[in-house]
């Protein structure tokens, strides 16, 4: 016998709860190892080890019953890869990991590089700028949408499209019925525009077409992971980059120091994404009756398993909700862990260091003015954060190397 999940009465989807998080989650850790949202009637886990045993068992804890928490879009997402068990989620993923895995994407650091470089020095040049529109907003679409041969420059739609796709996951109301129409529009888009045809020879997006005339995977399939490139890997690191500048320009002292220590760079990185989890949420279903932590989980539960939370519990971190360029959190579950852990994140982690390393390189000061937070159910992240970037002029810079 298990012991009563206690009901846990604020609803996590509202918007003051959106606003900031992080005490709501804490009051879940507190509460118990599963607590039971009443506003959803679903089970939620918010404990790092309890987060992490669920996410290792896909065996018991399935991801093909959808990962949302509405049976819409449940169904609309249902032959995606993230929604998948195996044995179709080896298919699936088989295709992403050809084109995402460590060793691709060591080849396109050349690509991405002189990208960040450029950009960096442009907000140098421009000193004030808007780290979502100007800054975080550009890289990720730029370099995914090259990667994965976009015909059309259609940025604007693409980000809107991939943040109503994620709002889409969440209980029914009106963020998600927005989100559902935005994945249709990418849908059209995806069978009107980044068609075989039209997709450049040798992108990661042609390779999804390769693999459906290679008969590796079904025809149907190509549409769901094109929209998975163009709905994960783009809305998150977007937000991720946000996170960063806001969080250094947050903490001049520890800006101060990562520039004297550039080697530091990937380390920052996971401390960004721990404290910032910029995909906050899904869910998994019980195949099977499970007993976790003492407590008993019936089969057909669905269980929000709260990534967010789970990188700021104080039972894993010391003093969690500080932000630490010492902390090199490794472990953090931002990226998930297991069968279905991010697919992308090297070539995510790619893209935040090589910009985090031109901002060290070009960067003396980052001031940040009061951020607009953008609400969604399940990432985390900002419509707008007024920043201003001052360099070293050539002088200073001659003769802070004693060479005047
Ligand atoms: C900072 C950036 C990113 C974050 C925080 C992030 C986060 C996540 C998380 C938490 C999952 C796990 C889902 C689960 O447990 O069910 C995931 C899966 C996935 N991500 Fe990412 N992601 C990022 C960037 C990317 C990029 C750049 C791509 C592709 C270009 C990508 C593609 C995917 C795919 C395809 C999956 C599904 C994997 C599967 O089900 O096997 N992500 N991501």
């Amino acid at each position: 016998m298990g012991t009563t999940i206690p009901d846990f009465e604020t609803d996590i989807f509202s918007e003051e709860v959106l606003q900031d998080p992080y005490p709501t989650y804490a009051r879940m850790r507190e509460l118990g190892p599963v607590v039971r949202l009443a506003a959803q009637g679903v089970l939620a886990v918010t404990r790092y080890a309890d987060v992490r045993t669920i996410l290792l068992d896909h065996g018991r804890f399935v991801s093909g019953r959808g990962v949302g928490f509405n049976d819409e879009f449940n169904n609309v997402r249902k032959s995606s890869v993230i929604a998948s068990d195996p044995p179709r989620h080896e298919m699936l993923r088989g295709v992403l990991e050809g084109r995402l895995g460590p060793r691709s994407v060591r080849s396109v650091e050349d690509v991405i590089r002189p990208k960040a470089y450029a950009l960096v020095d442009e907000m140098v040049r421009r000193g004030s700028f808007d780290v979502v529109s100007d800054f975080a907003q550009i890289f990720p679409v730029e370099v995914v949408g090259e990667l994965i041969g976009l015909p059309v420059d259609a940025r604007t739609e693409l980000l809107r499209w991939a943040n109503g796709a994620f709002d889409a996951f969440g209980p029914r109301g009106d963020r998600t019925t927005a989100g559902l129409a935005d994945i249709a529009e990418q849908f059209d888009y995806i069978r009107t525009v980044a068609t075989r045809d039209k997709l450049a020879p040798g992108s990661m997006g042609a390779a999804v077409y390769e693999a459906a005339d290679a008969g590796i995977i079904p025809e149907e399939y190509c549409l769901h992971l094109l929209s998975a490139y163009l709905t994960a890997g783009m809305d998150t690191t977007v937000n991720a980059l946000g996170a960063m500048v806001w969080l250094l320009g947050s903490h001049p002292e520890q800006w101060a120091e990562l520039r004297t220590m550039p080697k530091q760079a990937g380390a920052v990185v996971n401390e960004v994404l721990r404290i910032e989890a910029p995909a906050q949420l899904f869910s998994r279903v019980a195949a099977v009756d499970v007993n976790l932590s003492g407590f008993e989980i019936a089969e057909g539960e669905r269980v929000a398993v709260v990534y967010a939370s789970a990188n700021r519990d104080e039972r894993q971190y010391v003093d969690p909700d500080r932000f630490d360029i010492h902390r090199n959190p490794a472990g953090h579950l931002a990226f998930g862990t297991g069968l279905h852990a991010c697919a992308g994140q090297a070539l995510a982690r790619l893209e935040l260091r090589t910009v985090l390393e031109a901002m060290i390189e070009k960067v003396e000061t980052i001031t940040v003015g009061e951020p607009v937070r953008k609400l969604n159910n399940v990432v985390r992240g900002f419509t707008s954060i007024p920043a201003d970037f001052t360099s070293l002029s050539v002088d200073d810079f001659a003769s802070s190397r004693g060479s005047l």
